[in-house]
């Protein structure tokens, strides 16, 4: 019988050198030491032996038995290594492969301008707020005092959508809107889109323009200056110098346009500033009293200031664009480059 314990070591050894699978290996376990396994069926035949032989074959079938579970056991921890091993090399990353190319999008140059003004106006105390691209006439003119047959609506040729609804000439409708809803002190920022029947190197027939409103007690041109001069020398740098030009509007007065020195050839004259050696960048002024009639404010409290400014000019001037239809062919080759 010690023979066949033996033997049967030897097979399950020989058995074992040749699983590798996880199956395979337990299928062994269950063969040789398994309840209905061959170890088992040995030592059924113990009742045979006399007591000493008893003793001596439990004892040889026990040192059997742990000597191959431990055997089992090894392989099978190998298996699981070998298999982890498997799944990491499956899962190997070539790193020296290119990228993986991750379209990517940009903001349009007009708005990386918008957002660097609202903020710069933000840090001023400005709030940013929106009107209506369909306007009507009264908001658009009337209330800023540019009563109907008023030479100064030529100033502005007008989209009509119906005798008294066009799409909004510039921004200053918001200034109205605005001062109807709140009493001062008011100081906001309106950016959007406007429209006017132009279309050349430096027109387009939708266009975007900011308009600044600031209305309190005892607001000076002082105050208007000190403000844009401010502003202009924020977005194109410490050094630029401003000029403070007279013009008209109807809704400002006195009204002022704002130049700033030819950023393309600091004053000398190029093509950009047309040899003047400046460059007309935004219109302001002291609100009309008129206006503030309109909307109920009383102008012996209060005064104020506004501007308006194209946003597309500035952004042609920071990033040296000479035709403003450029931003609107949306030529991905032209966006890229922002
Ligand atoms: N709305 C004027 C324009 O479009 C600009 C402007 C705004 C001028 C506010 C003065 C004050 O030309």
């Amino acid at each position: 019988m010690i023979g066949e314990l033996q033997q049967l070591e030897k097979d399950a050894l020989a058995e074992l050198a040749t699983a590798t699978l996880e199956e395979q290996l337990l299928a062994v376990r269950a063969k040789y030491l398994g309840r209905k396994g061959l170890l088992t069926g040995l030592l059924r035949n113990i009742a045979g032996l006399t007591g000493e032989e008893k003793a001596l074959f439990g004892k040889r079938c026990n040192e059997v038995k742990e000597y191959l579970t431990s055997k089992i056991e090894d392989a099978l921890k190998l298996q699981l290594g070998r298999k982890k091993e498997d799944i990491l090399l499956k899962g190997k990353i070539d790193v020296t492969l290119p990228g993986r190319f991750v379209p990517c999008g940009r903001i349009h140059p007009v708005i990386q301008v918008r957002r660097e003004i609202c903020a710069i106006f933000a840090s001023f105390g400005f709030s940013v707020v929106e009107g209506p691209e369909v306007e009507l006439d009264y908001y658009n003119f009337e209330a800023l005092n540019i009563p109907k047959d008023h030479p100064a609506r030529d100033m502005q040729d007008t989209f009509y959508i119906e005798e008294n609804v066009v799409l909004r000439t510039h921004t200053s409708p918001v200034q109205i809107r605005i001062m109807e809803k709140v009493q001062p002190p008011v100081r906001i920022l309106s950016p959007g889109r406007v429209y006017r029947p132009d279309s050349d190197i430096s027109h387009t027939p939708m266009f975007h323009q900011m308009e600044g409103l600031l209305v309190d007690r005892g607001v000076s041109f002082a105050d208007l200056k000190g403000i844009l001069t401010s502003f202009l020398k924020k977005v194109f740098g410490d050094k630029t110098t401003l000029r403070f030009r007279p013009s008209f509007f109807p809704f400002t007065e006195p009204s002022a346009e704002v130049d700033i020195r030819c950023v393309m050839c600091s004053g000398r004259g190029c093509r950009v500033c047309g040899q003047s050696g400046w460059l007309e960048i935004l219109g302001s002024g002291m609100v009309d009293p008129a206006v503030f009639q309109n909307v109920g404010y009383d102008p012996e409290e209060y005064t104020g200031f506004a501007f308006g400014l194209g946003l597309e000019r500035i952004a042609m001037l920071k990033y040296g664009i000479s035709d403003i239809r450029l931003f609107f062919e949306n030529d991905i080759r032209f966006l890229r480059q922002f």
